[in-house]
């Protein structure tokens, strides 16, 4: 591409995260608060700009972009803005198109979104206890999410499952999922909790450290470390006795930013560098009032502001995260 988007540490930038709509049907407590206020929906782009604002990406080298939220499959119409960012696949000037879903809605449109030229999809999965599942997400119904998960195994989706670790929730479950994933065929990531936005729970009683659970894996199977790194933060293993492809994403215990290759895009046009920091420039505005090149010139100064690492901690103070926003406004 004319111009591909570097940063000031020599990064390429190749891979967009748009979050779609910053709402979710779930409330996982790590997540999110119960009680959450939405942007109000005047303030999010439209279908039309999340296009234009993509295609300035694909002409700038982007190759890779995720739909994520909130939950993206809330948001109507996403189905077609999916086909719409497809077009870049079928002129060979995008690699993948992907998204990442809770599944409670995939079921209905696991079909549609093959067609749109999605190969594969993220699914949060953190347990397959349906008492825990409900814990977690508040009101969530397991049955509904693994309808979802076999409707895009069915469709001929790939499937990675999600699983953030959470002391005392699922820590137990890791081993069974590790199992029923590699009997499903799908691939597992495991996530540590990241200190963004307001919760009602104690993230620090909630954090389990992922070097300790690879050591303790480590001990019952044979992890055969991965060459693959994506750009993207997770270090994948083989898990020999299984055949199942584990990730590992560990912010707080292993960084890995400096292979970072991506940026992000909010429902309300906010282009933010970095997820652990609070930088962020206004695309909607630039769009709006100078066109694309107006939205060109901030995606050059947007390089310049991408910092070199995040730099979260869990403190014991849940009520101050390191990041104000919760994940949802940044499509995590
Ligand atoms: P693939 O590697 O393409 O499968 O996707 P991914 O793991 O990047 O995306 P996914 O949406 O499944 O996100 C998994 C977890 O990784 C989420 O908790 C994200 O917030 C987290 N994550 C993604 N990118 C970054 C990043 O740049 N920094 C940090 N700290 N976490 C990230
Ligand atoms: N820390 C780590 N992962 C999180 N996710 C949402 N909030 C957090 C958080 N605070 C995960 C979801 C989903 C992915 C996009 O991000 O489980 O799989
Ligand atoms: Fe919704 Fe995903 Fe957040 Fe759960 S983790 S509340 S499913 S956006």
């Amino acid at each position: 591409p004319a111009r591909p988007l570097t940063d000031g540490y020599g990064r390429r930038i190749s891979y967009l995260r748009i979050s779609v709509t910053d709402r979710c049907d779930l409330r996982c407590r790590y997540c999110m608060s119960e009680k959450m206020q939405f942007l109000p929906r005047r303030d999010i782009l439209s279908f039309e700009e999340i296009d234009m604002i993509a295609s300035a990406f694909v002409a700038r080298g982007v190759r890779r972009i995720r739909l994520s939220g909130g939950e993206p499959l809330v948001r109507k119409g996403v189905v077609d803005l999916a086909h719409r960012l497809g077009r870049h696949l079928e002129s060979g000037d995008l690699d993948e198109l992907t998204m990442t879903s809770n599944a409670t809605r995939l079921a209905r449109h696991a079909e549609a979104l093959v067609d749109a030229g999605i190969g594969r999809i993220n699914v949060s999965l953190d347990t397959r206890d349906p008492e825990t599942f409900r814990y977690i997400t508040r009101w969530g119904e397991l049955e509904k999410t693994l309808e979802g998960i076999a409707a895009a195994k069915a469709a001929g989706l790939e499937v990675k499952i999600n699983m953030v670790a959470l002391k005392g929730l699922n820590d137990d479950q890791i081993v069974p999922m590790m199992r029923w994933c590699a009997s499903e065929g799908h691939g597992l990531t495991l996530i540590e909790t990241m200190p963004l936005g307001r919760i009602d729970d104690d993230r620090h009683d909630r954090y389990l450290p992922l070097d300790a659970v690879q050591r303790d894996l480590e001990e019952q199977f044979q992890l055969v470390p991965l060459a693959e790194r994506t750009g993207g933060p997770a270090r994948y293993w083989k898990v020999e006795e299984l055949g199942l492809k584990l990730g590992l994403i560990t912010p707080l215990t292993n960084n890995f930013c400096d292979g970072c290759n991506r940026v992000r895009i909010t429902v309300s046009g906010q282009i933010y560098m970095c997820l652990g920091h609070d930088d962020h420039l206004d695309l909607k505005t630039a769009l709006r009032k100078g066109g694309t090149e107006a939205l060109d010139r901030v995606l050059d100064r947007a390089m310049t502001l991408k910092p070199k690492q995040h730099d979260f901690s869990i403190s014991g103070d849940s009520d101050t995260p390191s990041v104000a926003r919760h994940m949802s406004v940044t499509g995590g």
